[in-house]
């Protein structure tokens, strides 16, 4: 799923106005398929494409409060009687019409490039929160666009799950939600737990006189929609209402149980949204204020290195504490050798920290100008941090392996913490605790010794009850049950995760019956 971006939303806007500027200076050198003509992501080929009915327009954004009062004065001066204005959040997602026909779900289409976008009903259907059926009044045929996204627990989990796979992070949920759309098999983006939050109904002619009135009557209809209660959204006569809204959610914005990228501010009136019209991209009677993506500076104390259950090495940065975005940070990722030679990370740096769209804070650059003179390069070490043994990386790789996987001590308790787990051997009383203690006692060398502990054994152990280790020997007992998917999924074998184990479970039944698979059948 390559859904990332090389630069951050901020420089992607500023280098977008900072064009914008130059081809209104030159027109002349415009070009055709410049990016400042299209108004959103790329159509890309495996779905099948569609014309958007009402073409899908994006909303022209800024990050100062100053241009939100310079907006406001300017629809002032198009319209001269009362003018109301509707504050919402900006989901941090990505955007979807959806039309319904006689009450039911008829098809759903990404933005693409505003003129037509992709046809991805059948994944769309796998979100709970959108309806199949509606409720009672509704128009005959209409679309309703708004934003799907991944919920920032159901984020969390999948990459704790992907990690129990070893399977790299996603490195945010607007990116996972986005390649989640994508995804062939509808099976698989259902048990994503994506969620969409609408926000404006497009048809001929509507009843509702009003924005704030259309949203709520979608609400009635069944679609999930933004709570008043909450301050989600909000209905303002003034440009102080609008800036009271951007200080709200600034601070509250931590809060949310998804991400927002910023706020927007929509004229409420049909009638006068239709007098302000619209610029080729946008509308003028909308905007979003975005919030600039926090950024706090801090001194790395240290880096540090984990050894996964596969051997990958992690490289750590150690930080003094800083406060960002809600939470203290006091780790953050440097993922690999070559992301840290990219920093060009030197002893006691002053880093520069971000927790932008990624939940994990990341190390985004040094700042070079504090440096202290006869400062050291931090140098990627050579040997396992836990078993000493050289480490090898293979080319083409970003990471580099201990590959000492039988004795390592934590690869060994890694792959026994990977076997015992839900979604493989399923054995309950069995806690990172225990194995580390089993590990250290000799009792365990691997996941087969598991299978030859004693009751006598487990009874020697400090803190393991009568109770505790018969039920631990009863779990073990019991596991053997487990379908044989989970057994194969249970070994961690590299590239052997969820998906693999059960086609290779399904197709061969039997251990032995993989062992005397040739390649050729292995590919067919
Ligand atoms: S209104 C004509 N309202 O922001 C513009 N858009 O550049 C209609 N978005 O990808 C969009 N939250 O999907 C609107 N409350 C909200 C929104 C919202 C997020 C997204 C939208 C589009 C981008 C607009």
């Amino acid at each position: 799923m390559k859904n990332e971006s090389a630069v951050s939303d901020y420089e992607f806007d500023m280098l977008l106005k900072e064009l914008e500027g130059l081809e209104t200076q030159y027109p002349q050198l415009i070009d055709p398929n410049s990016p400042s003509k299209r108004v959103g992501g790329d159509v890309t080929k495996k779905f099948d494409t569609v014309k958007h009915k009402y073409p899908m327009l994006s909303l022209s954004n800024t990050y100062s409060k100053e241009e939100i009062v310079e907006w406001e004065e300017r629809i002032k001066k198009t319209i001269e009687s009362e003018i109301e204005y509707v504050c919402e959040l900006k989901y941090d997602g990505v955007a979807i019409g959806i039309r319904y026909v006689n009450g039911i779900f008829h098809s759903a289409v990404t933005r693409g490039d505003g003129t037509q976008g992709e046809l991805i009903s059948p994944n769309v259907r796998t979100i709970n929160s959108i309806p199949l059926k509606l409720k009672a009044p509704f128009p005959d045929d209409f679309e309703i666009r708004g934003e799907i996204f991944m919920p920032l627990a159901a984020f969390e989990q999948l990459n704790l799950d992907r990690e129990k796979e070893d399977l790299p992070a996603f490195a945010n949920p607007r990116n996972t939600a986005s390649g989640t759309l994508k995804l062939q098999d509808s099976g698989a983006v259902s048990e994503r737990s994506l969620d969409c939050f609408l926000y404006g109904l497009y048809q001929d002619r509507s009843a509702q006189s009003t924005h704030y009135d259309s949203v709520s009557y979608a609400g009635d209809m069944g679609f999930k929609i933004p709570r008043v209660a909450d301050n989600m959204i909000s209905k303002v006569s003034n440009v102080d209402g609008i800036l009271e809204f951007i200080a709200y959610w600034e601070e509250k914005r931590k809060d949310l149980p998804f991400e927002i990228d910023g706020i927007v501010i929509k004229v409420n009136s049909y009638q006068q949204q239709e007098e302000l019209g619209y610029t080729a991209k946008s509308p003028r009677w909308a905007i979003s204020f975005k919030y600039k993506t926090e950024r706090v500076q801090t001194l790395l104390e240290s880096v540090s290195y984990q050894v996964g259950r596969t051997g990958a090495i992690t490289p750590v940065a150690n930080l003094t504490p800083v406060y960002l975005g809600g939470t203290t940070v006091k780790r953050a990722s440097l993922h690999n050798a070559e992301q840290m030679e990219k920093l060009d990370l030197h002893e006691g740096d002053q880093v520069y920290v971000e927790k932008g769209g990624e939940i994990i804070p990341k190390i985004v650059d040094v700042n070079a100008g504090e440096r202290l003179p006869n400062a050291k390069p931090v140098v990627f070490i050579t040997s396992c941090p836990a078993c000493s043994s050289i480490l090898v990386k293979e080319e083409g790789e970003a990471q580099h392996y201990c590959c000492n996987e039988k004795e390592c001590p934590p690869q060994v308790k890694g792959k026994i913490e990977h076997f015992i787990g839900r979604k493989a051997m399923d054995i309950d009383g069995l806690g990172a605790e225990t194995i580390d203690a089993l590990v250290e006692l000799g009792f365990v060398h691997n996941v087969a010794d598991l299978y030859d502990l004693t009751y006598e054994q487990l009874l020697s152990m400090d803190r393991m009850a009568d109770k505790s280790a018969r039920n631990l020997l009863d779990g073990l007992e019991q596991s053997k049950q487990v379908p044989f998917e989970k057994v194969l999924f249970g070994l961690g074998i590299r590239f052997v995760g969820a998906t693999v184990s059960k086609k290779l479970a399904k197709a061969f039944l039997t251990m032995d019956a993989i062992r005397s698979a040739s390649y050729v059948v292995l590919v067919v």
